[in-house]
């Protein structure tokens, strides 16, 4: 069968794949239980590495536990409708019980507004703009759901302009920024996982009110390196089909290091991006790791 590349349809002003659009009013009406814990994030800023780290967490270090299914069936993606083999989030939630782990890419404002009145614990993951967007790039040339990419000069103002599927990456890194203390959200970035795990993982640990031993700890930081998910097939998305995913236009778990960008973007491209960044950043602090 043929897989569709989804055109976007705005949502609220923001591009969505057009199933999610379709379905929007299951979507926002969604009502989680006040023990579930939302992963949220702009695509392809750490989602699957803090999904597993969280799972684990949950279960005491438990590889075994954690292998129990892969990434989307363990912790569901609210708003997608994936294609099979995989269950749409909203199902597979239905039929899930409480503490779930939802993840999303939604950003605040389209967040169904029952996790904020259920005060369910949010964890937000940001990565620097421009390794975000080249892993958005590799994605979207392998995940044959999500529009073309197009040709790379394009697509990094594509990128600039909020163009993509969940809108736009500063809006987005800014929504959360903002509301983190209103709304109780751990704010965490992926450049502090890279350089030191063990004190995200025990940040993760105690926002979610767990006690896990150090040696528990020392082992979900083995489990979750890089090396060991790209290697485990219930976290590397090799569950899905190569007819919805091409791993041999680029893998899920490609690369995985910060400061990537520097091997796709030309010096021009580097500076017209940053003066852009400047612009679009100016109102609100967020202090990501600069990168030169
Ligand atoms: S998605 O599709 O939005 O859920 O993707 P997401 O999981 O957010 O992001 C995928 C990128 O995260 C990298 N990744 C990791 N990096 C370091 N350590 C671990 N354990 C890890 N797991 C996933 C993955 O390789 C993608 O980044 P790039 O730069 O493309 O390699």
């Amino acid at each position: 069968a043929s897989i569709t590349r989804f055109p976007l349809i705005p949502v609220k002003g923001i591009p969505l794949m057009n199933h999610i659009a379709n379905n929007w009013d299951s979507i926002w009406a969604f009502c989680p239980d006040p023990s579930d814990i939302l992963i949220a994030t702009y695509p392809k800023a750490g989602t699957t590495w803090t999904q597993e780290i969280v799972d684990l967490l949950l279960h005491n270090g438990d590889a075994e536990a954690c292998k129990r299914a892969p990434t989307p069936v363990r912790s569901p993606f609210l708003e997608i409708c994936s294609p099979p083999p995989i269950p749409s989030g909203l199902e597979l939630l239905g039929e899930m019980d409480p503490p779930r782990m939802i993840k999303t890419h939604l950003p605040i404002q389209l967040v169904p507004p029952a996790f904020w009145e259920k005060k369910c614990k949010t964890i937000y993951v940001a990565r620097n703009a421009k390794d975000n967007l080249v892993s958005y790039y590799y994605f979207d040339c392998m995940n044959l759901t999500q529009p073309e990419p197009g040709p790379w000069e394009g697509y990094i103002h594509k990128f600039m302009h909020g163009e993509l599927a969940w809108g736009s990456w500063y809006d987005h890194v800014k929504s959360y920024w903002l509301e983190k203390e209103n709304k109780n959200i751990l704010y965490i970035f992926y450049e502090d996982m890279k350089e030191n795990p063990r004190r995200e993982i025990e940040r993760i640990m105690r926002y979610l009110d767990l006690s896990v031993s150090d040696e528990v700890i020392n082992r979900i930081v083995e489990l979750t390196s890089f090396k060991n998910m790209k290697d485990n097939p219930m976290a590397n998305y090799s569950c899905i089909p190569a007819s919805v995913f091409d791993h041999s236009v680029s893998a899920f778990m490609r690369k995985g290091e910060v400061g990537d960008w520097i091997n796709h973007f030309t010096p021009e491209q580097s500076k017209m991006f940053d003066e852009d960044y400047e612009k679009q950043m100016k109102d609100v602090n967020i202090p990501f790791k600069t990168l030169i």
